[in-house]
């Protein structure tokens, strides 16, 4: 099982995607952290993955690094996604084996104007880190310089992560202008995060969630009720929008009904993508087949 806690809602960045930037601004508790992880490992078992993040910059809590110690010595293995302007990358040798860092542009201007400040710093970090960590970048898609970054990252051999802008009304009221159309499938709504028991996101009010998207809680009434609304294949209310609920984007995990048309395509994809080492191809082409489709 792989969960994520996050710490922290606070930045130094202003992403003009980031949901985080309205939130209230804060930090979990190394104690109410430490009784979530126990109470999870009592309910569930010892957790595979711990990531320490959500919308806010995990290296910015006074306790990030005795987290992933905790995380640690629980047996789980500690990651995180940073946007890579911790003063020590050193200081990530310790406890973690991988970092995700984001890097949605190499051009300084373009990242400044998306709020991603101090480019050089970034890079530096990334650089440091990777002689002795393995690193992985994270594009989220919305410029034409992603192959500029993956670029970067091949020449690094560094692994590359592509994402589209979330099209979930509880991100993407922040580009109205940017927004991409969300098509739900004829079929149902089926989703892996509901489907399977597989990850937990615990926000920074301690509020247990499938997944990490599900951002205006207001809307929240448990797993049980979305459980229970998907399986009668309607799309749970705080999913509605989202790109991860529809059938196309959960090849990677297991379909309860694999017999539908877009299987053989996106598997021929899936494979060539795999056999590639690329996952940006098989993210792009994804989203291209579920506005195709
Ligand atoms: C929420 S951030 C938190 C970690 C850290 N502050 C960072 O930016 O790397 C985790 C990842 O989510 C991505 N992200 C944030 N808002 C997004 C959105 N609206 N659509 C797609 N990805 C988004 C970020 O670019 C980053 O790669
Ligand atoms: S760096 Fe991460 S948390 Fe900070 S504003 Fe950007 S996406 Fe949000
Ligand atoms: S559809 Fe989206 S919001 Fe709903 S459970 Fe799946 S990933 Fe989370």
């Amino acid at each position: 099982m792989h969960v994520q806690f996050e710490i922290t809602t606070r930045c130094n960045f202003q992403c003009f995607y980031c949901t985080g930037r309205d939130f209230v601004q804060g930090d979990m508790e190394y104690r109410d952290f430490n009784r979530i992880l126990d109470a999870h490992v009592e309910r569930y078992g010892v957790p595979e993955i711990v990531s320490l993040q959500g919308e806010g910059e995990p290296t910015l809590h006074k306790h990030f690094f005795k987290m992933a110690a905790k995380v640690r010595e629980l047996g789980s293995v500690p990651t995180t996604i940073t946007n890579g302007t911790y003063n020590h990358p050193e200081h990530f040798l310790e406890n973690f084996e991988s970092v995700g860092v984001s890097v949605d542009t190499l051009n300084e201007l373009t990242a400044k104007r998306i709020g991603r400040y101090n480019l050089p710093k970034v890079i530096s970090f990334i650089e440091t880190l990777s002689k002795d960590i393995r690193v992985w970048v994270i594009t989220v898609a919305f410029t034409k310089e992603v192959p500029a970054v993956r670029r970067f990252c091949q020449e690094r051999g560094l692994h590359h992560v592509v994402q589209p802008l979330q099209s979930k009304p509880d991100y993407a009221y922040r580009y109205p202008n940017l927004q991409r159309s969300s098509r739900v499938r004829k079929g149902g709504f089926w989703c892996r995060y509901i489907a399977y028991p597989l990850p937990r996101h615990y926000a920074m009010d301690a509020t247990e969630l499938p997944c990490c998207y599900i951002k205006d809680l207001t809307l929240y009434n448990g797993i049980k009720e979305m459980a229970a609304q998907a399986a009668k294949g309607t799309t749970p209310n705080v999913c509605k929008g989202c790109l991860f609920g529809q059938r196309l984007m959960n090849r990677w995990g297991p379909d309860p009904d694999p017999g539908r048309n877009d299987g053989v395509v996106s598997i021929v994809v899936g494979l060539f993508a795999q056999k590639k080492r690329q996952s940006h191809i098989w993210l792009c082409l994804r989203c291209l087949m579920t506005q195709v489709f």
